[in-house]
């Protein structure tokens, strides 16, 4: 059996399967996003999101599934971030949005035997000029992280572009988070810091033609620091800033990078 921390590289046909099941998430955030309305709850987002990939004949990744640093399978099919909370939001009936939320909503789905997986940050109404700056921020360090994802660049290139848009933006990239190799399995090696301090217990490694990735940026207007809700899942910054997250499944290819989540609509306008 193949070394569970050994990096796959996947052909032009096995991504092309990637971007199949990157194409379900699209649809299932896309149509997600569109009920984000004050008034509704996370939870009714959830059951959303289960029916949109059920009726695309694919799986939710995240449904039972138990990564690594837990304990228990995750329970819902779409993690739904409000405010202060970075990642892994667990719906909740009694979480209701409201005019000037920033939500984050996360979707993995598995199709064909291969996994996609996104991330889209959705403001609720009006929200405040910070959160704006927070969001034009996390969507252009995620561009800029694309633009890294080139063979012969080093994965801290990715972290490096990150943090570069961060500092221009006077927002932090959250320590103890960040990407991940993705393929047949929604978390493969390696894992992709967003923070450069993250680089101490993590080895860099170069990039190569066939290596697929998920990017995911997450950037908080207040701190780096982060903290567990007492839910077990919902990751909060530690000094209840707003955070904002984007992520992007990436095939690093000889021409340079091609990305695998096309999103329809204008949810990329930085
Ligand atoms: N999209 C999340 C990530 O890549 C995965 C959530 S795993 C879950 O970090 F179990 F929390 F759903
Ligand atoms: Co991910």
């Amino acid at each position: 059996m193949a070394d569970k921390r050994q990096i796959e590289l996947y052909s032009l046909k096995e991504v092309e399967k990637i971007k199949r099941a990157c194409d379900v998430v699209v649809e299932v955030l896309e149509e997600v996003s569109r009920h984000v309305k004050p008034g509704i709850s996370t939870y009714e987002l959830d059951l959303i999101a289960r029916d949109v990939v059920k009726s695309k004949g694919a799986k939710a990744a995240f449904l039972n599934y138990k990564p690594s640093f837990s304990k228990t399978p995750y329970p819902a099919a779409l993690c739904v971030s409000v405010n202060a909370a970075v990642v892994h939001g667990l719906p909740k009936r009694e979480v209701i949005l409201q005019e000037g939320d920033l939500v984050s909503l996360d979707f993995g789905a598995i199709l064909d035997g291969y996994a996609g997986d996104s991330a889209i940050t959705v403001p609720v109404g009006n929200i405040s000029d910070d959160k704006k700056r927070l969001l034009k921020a996390t969507k252009e360090a995620l561009k800029e992280a694309v633009k890294a994802c080139v063979p012969g660049n080093w994965l801290s290139d990715i972290t490096k572009a990150i943090k570069k848009v961060a500092d221009k933006y006077g927002v932090y990239p959250v320590k103890n988070l960040g990407g991940h190799g993705i393929g047949r399995r929604v978390h493969e090696p390696p894992f992709v810091p967003n923070h450069l301090e993250d680089f101490k217990y993590e080895k860099d490694i170069k990039l190569r033609a066939g290596m697929v990735l998920a990017i995911e940026p997450m950037l908080s207007l207040g701190t780096s620091d982060i903290t567990h809700d007492g839910d077990q899942w919902t990751v909060l910054t530690a000094d209840g800033s707003p955070s904002a997250h984007y992520e992007y499944v990436v095939a690093i290819t000889k021409d340079g990078p091609m990305v695998l989540t096309q999103f329809r609509e204008v949810f990329f306008d930085a």
